[in-house]
């Protein structure tokens, strides 16, 4: 339809058609970033899962190969599922997925090697026949047992990898560790479990710094880093992540008491954000995080659009300093794609003020601002009313939403609105007193998003963990025709919502500033920028 093909992002990455789902494998090799993912060759909705394969110099562009693992053996006949990269001693890299043997979904672990080393590209990659390298024991659970991580080095020269599992409704990352990468065997205690989670899936386990922002490779240990396990919950569909210590004589992981186990964990992302995995990348020292958002449309949609699913745009992952959470930011590389830029500054914003920023492609945008306000205006932040304490982040954005006033906030970004009012995406916040603190909220809020029926619109929200003190919060917000990935407080808080405006759509979609509450805040300063339009497979 044509709605559908208004809605096709420009700069996330996306194939040209079909399904995908989970990002698989990445990695940095000689000079090229490798991209696989879990794919449907024969039509936009989930099945038939093959790895497809794109690759790039910069992570923005990209060049789509031929799918590089897909059913052809005993091991694999019935799906290639997720899995994870690992550049071995000696720059070989391995890549172990999960193979699914049969009708019933049973699940193994494969391996597969690149064809040729000599080729840039690494187009080409067997299966050799000593698979499957990993089996479930009998008793064990053969359809949650699944998505290997990239592995790890131990000091005892044992290598080390996580599969997703579950033991009735308890979550479980069970180790298995290698001195060859081929013959692997399972540890008695899994590295962590979490009860009542049920099923885990795509787990991602790696070391940051305790200080400063590089990334490290996956096997770095001791004093000076913390570990972070993420993990993917399929009842639910979100994924939550802990920061903690990895424990290496006992091989046990223990989340430190600021981040627990749990639905209402810390996550990377408090919207549309799936399945994610993280890789090192050695030539810029970074940890970059790559998450899938699936559609929020129906089936049918999908089918007519012939497409489904992108992948978001990689972040770099780095610890707070408060050492309580993760910090995410957009790659730099993403600002090669600024054109033309509008910049405000000084602009107070009373309440009611809806102000718009022109002169730039609103429905394919990345935008900056920062808020400032006074002290006094924190005095006069509604009250966090007690009754909340048991609800979500995003059931107080479902109440109050973006059009009920407050006193400090609601303020934020109207992204694809229409030139009236009949459709936007407000992201935003509200900032609540509670006692002597505050509690500041952060909202993608998609209820208002489409005149279309049928489509999933959560008012996706998240608690933004951020000092106060010099009056300011900040909001970045990437804009892409169905997409709005935002960025709360330096990338603190972050919000992904998959939207399918109507009328807000291509040089019809318009940008807005604005304040519903009661105290008046400063546009310190905003950039918008349009962004241009990568070679994207
Ligand atoms: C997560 C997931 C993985 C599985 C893959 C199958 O979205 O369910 O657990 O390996 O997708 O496509």
């Amino acid at each position: 339809s044509n709605v559908g093909r208004l809605h096709r992002t420009a700069y996330h990455f996306q194939p040209k058609r079909h399904w995908i789902n989970d990002p698989n494998g990445p990695m940095y090799y000689n000079g090229v970033y490798h991209l696989f993912y879990q794919y449907n060759p024969k039509g936009a909705v989930w099945g038939n899962i093959v790895w497809a394969h794109s690759v790039s110099t910069d992570l923005i562009n990209w060049t789509p190969l031929d799918p590089t693992i897909f059913p052809s053996k005993p091991f694999d006949k019935y799906g290639c599922w997720s899995g994870s990269a690992t550049v071995l001693p000696g720059n070989r890299p391995v890549i172990l997925y999960t193979g699914i043997v049969d009708q019933n979904n049973t699940q193994v672990q494969n391996y597969a090697v690149p064809a040729n080393l000599s080729d840039p590209y690494l187009r080409e990659w067997v299966k050799p026949d000593n698979n499957p390298l990993i089996v479930p024991q009998a008793g064990e659970n053969k359809t949650a047992f699944r998505d290997p991580t990239t592995a790890w080095l131990g000091r005892d020269g044992r290598w080390r990898i996580l599969l997703g599992g579950k033991r009735k409704h308890r979550g479980v990352a069970f180790l298995y560790r290698s001195r060859d990468f081929l013959r692997w065997t399972k540890a008695k205690h899994p590295l962590h479990t979490a009860a009542g989670t049920g099923n885990w899936e795509c787990p991602d386990f790696y070391p940051v710094p305790k200080q400063g922002s590089n990334g490290l490779d996956t096997s770095v240990l001791g004093p000076n880093v913390k570990h972070v396990l993420k993990v993917s919950l399929d009842v639910t569909r979100y994924e939550y992540y802990t920061l903690g210590s990895y424990d290496t004589d006992k091989d046990r992981y223990i989340p430190d008491d600021t981040s627990r186990d749990g639905w209402n964990g810390l996550r990377y992302d408090y919207g549309n954000f799936y399945a994610s995995k993280s890789f090192f990348d050695h030539s810029k020292n970074r940890r970059i995080l790559w998450g899938w958002a699936n559609e929020s449309d129906t089936a049918y949609d999908d089918m007519t659009k012939g497409w489904a699913g992108i992948q978001l745009i990689p972040r770099v992952i780095t610890l707070d300093p408060n050492g309580k959470q993760l910090l995410q930011w957009p790659i730099p590389e993403l600002e090669s794609l600024r054109g033309e830029n509008v910049h405000l500054s000084g602009q107070v914003l009373k309440k009611g003020d809806v102000v718009e920023v022109t002169g730039i492609t609103a429905a394919q945008a990345d935008v900056e601002v920062t808020f400032s306000f006074a002290a006094s205006s924190l005095d006069l932040a509604e009250q966090f009313d007690p009754a909340w304490k048991t609800l979500d982040a995003q059931d107080v954005c479902g109440r109050r939403g973006s059009t009920v006033e407050g006193g400090l906030g609601p303020f934020g970004l109207l992204t694809l609105a229409s030139e009236n009012l009949e459709e936007y995406t407000p992201v935003f916040f509200r900032v609540f007193k509670a006692g002597y603190q505050h509690v500041v909220l952060m909202c993608s809020d998609a209820r208002s998003s489409s005149l279309m029926d049928g489509l999933y619109t959560p008012s996706f929200a998240g608690f933004v963990d951020v000092d106060l003190t010099d009056k300011k919060l900040s909001l970045r917000s990437l804009i892409d025709h169905s997409v709005v990935e935002s960025f709360g407080a330096r990338g603190k808080t972050c919000i992904s919502s998959r939207v399918y405006p109507t009328l807000a759509v291509s040089d019809k979609a318009h940008l807005y500033v604005f304040n519903n509450g009661t105290e008046a805040v400063k546009i310190e300063t905003l950039d918008a920028w349009s962004m241009n339009r990568p070679r994207m497979n």
